[in-house]
């Protein structure tokens, strides 16, 4: 088991999957990534969020996201699972599930929780830029299916604050005004946030979203 902390390199590992063998550095590339695991195939909330992972292809396409599912299960249980989720969720799974039945990815992300199981993975979310850094961590129990838009949303905040000097307030979305960071001097201001801003107080200026 291995610490894997917020700004670190997400560890490289090479694994089977239900597409084929891969690196994962390699197959990331140039694309941000979302590793995600879920605790056994043929279960029915997993079902489900394998399914909408897979109908918001566009969406992660869209932000450069590649996103790629692993559980302890075989690559043979995988695929067969795969037409099932296809069928019920009427979609079509295409992006790769790990098939780490000797749980090394598991342990290298400290994906198994021995207190909630032994044996299998939790809903862990690992979200890693193009430099291979880990820039978000969410951990689920078994019980409780992600949410995905949340997760778009939270791809949106982190490519904005990636590039530009603000940051996101709670709840934000997609097009709604942003914090401007503490670090931004008010003489940087005019410059830097040239749609203009607002001061509520001295520590919280808001600007509209910088790069619409
Ligand atoms: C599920 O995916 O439905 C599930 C898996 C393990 C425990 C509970 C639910």
């Amino acid at each position: 088991m291995s610490v894997i902390r917020l700004g670190d390199v997400a560890p490289n590992f090479i694994a089977q999957t239900s597409l084929g063998e891969i690196n994962f550095h390699e197959w990331l590339g140039d694309s941000w990534g979302i590793l995600f695991s879920h605790p056994a195939d043929y279960t029915p909330v997993c079902t489900t969020e394998l399914g909408t992972v897979a109908k918001y292809k566009a969406e992660f396409e869209k932000r450069n996201v590649k996103t790629i599912a692993l559980s302890v299960d075989g690559v043979p249980s995988h695929q067969g699972w795969i037409k099932d989720i296809n069928e019920t969720q009427n979609t079509s799974v295409d992006f790769p599930i790990i098939a780490d039945e000797d749980k090394k990815v598991s342990n290298l992300y400290d994906m198994i929780h021995p207190n909630a199981d032994n044996n299998l993975t939790v809903r862990s979310v690992f979200i890693i830029d193009p430099d291979k850094k880990v820039k978000l961590i969410i951990v689920y129990p078994a019980s409780t299916g992600r949410n995905f838009d949340e997760l778009v949303r939270v791809i949106d905040s982190l490519q904005l604050t990636a590039y530009h000097k603000v940051a996101t307030p709670a709840n934000w979305k997609k097009g709604e005004d942003c914090v401007i960071s503490p670090a931004v001097s008010n003489e940087q201001i005019p410059d830097l946030f040239p749609k203009g801003h607002k001061e509520v107080k001295p520590y919280l200026r808001m600007t509209p979203q910088p790069n619409l």
